[in-house]
């Protein structure tokens, strides 16, 4: 074996990996005048590459190569470099003034070290190209760049053989050769991905030809950019077309749902975010339009510390009336918002007042995503009960749901909550339904529980779901608490503390129903529960304070249904000590009302 010089002259090459790279770079080499003199080759597929690119060049073991060549070209997966060079150096099969070249975009000669302590003359080089592993990737050398790295007394040496190749030597120093290759798979390999994802997008909803569709596109993308650099670009990011690039998402988080990979919808948002952060640093985008692109684009895309806090106009809550509309909403929204995504859930039957609206904020700050539904129950109402008069003010209500910042308002007739009729099956409240209100309403939290079920079923799916509840019907809220744990419902129970106006009445829909006389004696019964938790007066002494009590200057009375002290966990009636629960229901003219205090 002669030494070589600068510029080698006819060399004895051994390939070790047939791969597609190794085959062709052994071909190239060899139609350069060099002598392939053997090949590895160990799979079925590489054996037939060595045959169809190398023909008569024998395939012979990893150190039948190495003893053989002047030159050895390895062409190893990236991560199977550094050990068979050590191994090789560990079995003294190196030899000084041996060319060892090898292919690995992601390593410089650092990894070659074993062969150049043993004499080896240490060479990297790395065609900025992708191969099919047949004769045709020949022609794709001409002009190829190749990332050459070599200590400079022999960088010479690899800049000679890529010429010989019909490549392009560019010089990659040792230290940048990651980033080098990083630069090279981002913009090439990860493009190919995206355009995977792209034709996928128009394959599921029905494009013909996706590739050809957008083919054109892409090209004249790609090609602008590299000719003219990212000043090129168009679309909705850089034109700050945010409410575009929300309909986007919610798109893909449809058909993301639809089809279970959720890889679009989040390169997406990425590829978007860095859009929009480029466009701002460059000035193709105001901070204003970035900041309008990146609330857009939602939490999976991080808010960047310099952009300023816009004023944010409340958006209206999206309503759907359909259960089906419903549920499909709430996932591709969740779906949008990442895996992580909770949805916080307040069920109404409307009318709201400042109670609902410590629920709904109770659910704006703890969760991602809100959603409440306004629905009159019928279910929940006996024969002679308000059903009929039952407050009502949908243009009301969706004012404040959107001040709150709601994002899903479900706001169903009762025909499409229960299409054909009242459901023939339905959820027991068991005992715990039957004292109480459920014993002044029967039936009524049977039909609480089977709506507040049929919520639930629309709502969970594959995200957390936390649904908030006043304490001031702390009956229903106990039931509603052992029905999640009974049935195993994955819904987390979020109980909220009564809202009272400023002289301490309870926040209630029905107090829409009381006039001024019946409003100022219903705070008997506040006051009342008040007494009784500061042990002021005995629950005798309540009772008799609610009973007396007479509204306005009529005969009419406030009508005592019931005052207790009870377990929370039981509601069984006990003593009245510290940890039991008050609970009162009184009609108040014609208006029931009810309330409780915690002792
Ligand atoms: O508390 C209410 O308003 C109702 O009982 C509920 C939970 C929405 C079920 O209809």
């Amino acid at each position: 074996m002669s030494t070589p010089s600068n510029r080698p002259g006819r060399l004895g090459v051994g390939v070790i990996g047939a791969g597609r790279v190794g085959a062709v770079l052994g071909a190239a080499l060899r139609s350069a005048g060099h002598a392939v003199v053997g090949v590895t080759a160990v799979s079925a597929e590489s054996t037939e590459r060595a045959e169809l690119l190398l023909p008569g060049v024998p395939v012979l073991t990893v150190p039948e190569v190495v003893e053989r060549a002047e030159l050895v070209l390895v062409a190893v997966p990236d991560d199977h470099l550094p050990e068979l060079i050590s191994g090789l150096a560990q079995g003294g099969h190196w030899q000084p003034g041996q060319l060892v070249v090898h292919v690995a975009g992601r390593w410089g000669t650092s990894v070659l070290e074993p062969a150049r302590a043993a004499g080896a003359i240490p060479l990297a080089i790395h065609p900025a190209m992708t191969f099919t592993g047949m004769s045709m990737d020949l022609d794709r050398l001409a002009d190829c760049p190749f990332g050459v790295t070599a200590p400079a007394a022999v960088r010479p040496i690899a800049q000679a053989l890529v010429v010989e190749m019909g490549g392009e030597p560019v010089v990659i120093p040792e230290a940048d050769r990651t980033l080098y290759h990083a630069a090279l798979t981002h913009g090439a390999n990860n493009l190919t991905t995206l355009i995977g994802q792209a034709t996928q997008v128009l394959e599921e909803i029905g494009v013909d030809e996706p590739s050809r569709v957008l083919g054109a596109l892409s090209r004249a993308s790609v090609d602008n950019a590299l000719r003219s650099g990212e000043s090129t670009l168009t679309g909705p990011v850089v034109r700050g077309d945010a409410g575009t690039v929300r309909e986007h998402r919610l798109a893909l988080a449809e058909a993301a749902l639809a089809s279970g990979r959720e890889d679009v919808l989040r390169t997406y948002t990425f590829m978007a975010r860095a859009t929009a952060d480029r466009a701002k640093d460059r000035g193709a985008l105001s901070p204003a339009d970035h900041q309008r692109v990146v609330q857009a684009l939602g939490p999976d895309a991080p808010d960047s510390p310099d952009s300023p806090a816009l004023p944010q106009e409340p958006t209206p809550p999206v309503v759907v009336t359909s259960p089906q509309e419903f549920r499909t909403l709430l996932r591709s929204r969740a779906v949008a918002l990442g895996p992580e995504a909770t949805v916080g859930f307040v069920p109404t039957m409307g009318a709201l007042h400042d109670g609902h609206g410590h629920l709904v904020r109770q659910a704006r700050a703890e969760n991602d995503l809100v959603a409440v539904s306004i629905f009159v129950n019928p279910l929940q109402f006996g024969p002679g009960e308000d059903l009929s008069r039952y407050p009502s003010d949908l243009p009301g209500d969706l004012a404040r749901l959107t001040e709150l910042g709601v994002d899903v308002v479900f706001a169903p007739a009762v025909e499409d909550m229960y299409p054909g009729g009242l459901p023939l099956v339905r959820v027991s409240s068991g005992e715990l339904g039957n004292q109480l209100e459920g014993s002044s309403r029967p039936g009524h939290f049977d039909g609480v529980l089977t709506v507040v079920a049929k919520l639930f079923a629309l709502v969970t799916g594959g995200h957390q779901v936390r649904a908030y509840f006043g304490q001031k019907d702390a009956q229903q809220l106990l039931i509603i608490q052992r029905m999640v744990r009974d049935l195993n419902v994955d819904v987390q129970i979020c109980p909220v503390a009564i809202v009272r106006a400023p002289d301490g009445l309870a926040l209630s829909s029905r107090n829409a129903y009381l006039n001024d006389d019946e409003r100022a004696a219903a705070l008997v019964l506040s006051r009342t529960l008040q007494e009784l938790a500061q042990g002021a007066v005995t629950v005798e002494q309540a009772r008799d304070a609610i009973n007396v009590q007479q509204i306005g200057a009529g005969p009419d009375t406030v009508e005592l249904d019931y005052l207790t002290v009870v377990d929370p966990q039981t509601l069984q009636p006990v003593d009245p000590v510290p940890g039991t629960l008050a609970l009162v229901a009184a009609r108040v003219g014609t208006t029931r009302l009810i309330d409780n205090h915690h002792l």
